[in-house]
């Protein structure tokens, strides 16, 4: 692998205290093209912009993927990474729905390790501190005939960043706008399904919310995830969370906090849930808790779930599954305790 590193560090430049969640990039980036049927000139070089034709499919047609993963920096300094594979494999799954060419996990693994390793120096520690890594694949043959690319490029870009919500969040559930449809790239990490979202999101927030809950684009009767965060809700001492579809993202935190919520003697259901439901539930009085999952905010809890002029506040003040799911997830993501799953891997250092 090609590696071109810059003269000089813009580390020093970056307030590790007050970090704007992506808003940092470090002084590296990854890139390899895919051109003539192969993925080749796998480099690293400083991070800067592209020269990329107007032409380049990806802006006329979207024909891009993505994902987001974390690195953690131990007591010992030692970097990790949390179920890497994961994010490795969900890449190709995105790639293959939108016609584009899978990167094999040599190079992204190869890529993604030697990066870390150069820029190793801005993997913040402690205070929910960490490196977010964005790997991404668009197409850059230039032509705008509307069919699949020839050619693409795989990049990883490295971001370090603090706590995403640092507030609880209030929500408002979907009963017009659709985010995915059966048979759609609602399963993948397509730029697209982001870029469809914002608008809702922005009405949302211009109403008080902080975020959108998807609901199924037929009936628009059952909550499906949020933003960029699967969703649990706690209905008496239940976890409910819905089951991933062709619609919803299958998020690493979300099968992580299942499998961790199991083994804490948590019960967790995995059945569609209808908006029906949480409105009785929460006259009841049953609805406690209701959290977001993602790699960005591990967990974001709700406090409030708007359903047309209906508001459910979340009433569980102390206790909270979120407090606990959360302070686990984290200890094993930054060695802090036992990875009993065994689902971190040290970046090694050559
Ligand atoms: C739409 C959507 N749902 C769920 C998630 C959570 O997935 P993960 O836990 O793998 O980050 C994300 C973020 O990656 C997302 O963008």
């Amino acid at each position: 692998m090609q590696i071109t590193k810059v003269n000089k560090s813009r580390i020093s430049e970056v307030d590790f205290d007050n970090l704007s969640f992506g808003a940092n990039f470090t002084d590296h980036m990854f890139v390899a093209d895919y051109k003539d049927g192969q993925w080749k000139d796998a480099r690293i070089v400083p991070y800067e912009p592209l020269v990329i034709s107007p032409g380049a499919k990806v802006f006329h047609y979207g024909q891009t993927v993505f994902e987001g993963m974390k690195a953690y920096k131990d007591e010992k300094d030692l970097v990790w990474l949390f179920r890497p594979d994961e994010n490795q494999k969900r890449l190709n799954i995105s790639a293959e729905r939108l016609d584009m060419q899978a990167v094999p996990a040599e190079i992204f693994n190869e890529g993604l390790h030697k990066l870390l390793e150069i820029d190793s120096e801005w993997v913040p520690k402690g205070n929910g501190r960490s490196l977010y890594i964005r790997p991404f694949i668009f197409a850059s043959e230039e032509t705008i005939v509307a069919s699949t690319s020839s050619e693409y490029k795989f990049m990883i870009l490295l971001s370090p960043v603090g706590v995403y919500f640092s507030n609880d969040v209030k929500l408002k559930i979907a009963d017009k706008f659709s985010r995915a449809a059966n048979g759609g790239v609602g399963f993948a990490k397509a730029g697209g399904n982001y870029a469809g979202s914002f608008y809702p999101a922005r009405l949302a927030k211009e109403e008080g919310f902080d975020q959108v809950i998807w609901t199924d684009d037929a009936t628009h009767s059952f909550v499906e995830e949020a933003g960029v965060m699967n969703l649990m809700f706690r209905i008496g001492d239940k976890i409910v969370t819905a089951p991933t579809s062709e619609r919803i993202l299958d998020g690493i935190t979300r099968k992580s906090i299942i499998e961790i919520a199991k083994d804490s003697g948590i019960e967790v259901e995995v059945r569609p849930i209808t908006v029906k439901e949480l409105i009785e539930a929460s006259a009841k009085g049953e609805l406690k808790e209701a959290f977001g999952c993602g790699t960005a905010a591990i967990i974001s809890p709700i406090y409030a779930i708007g359903y047309k002029d209906q508001l459910m506040e979340m009433r569980q003040k102390g206790n909270r599954y979120s407090e606990l799911l959360k302070a686990k997830m984290v200890e094993i993501q930054t060695k802090a305790g036992e990875d009993k799953f065994g689902w971190t891997k040290q970046v090694t250092f050559a």
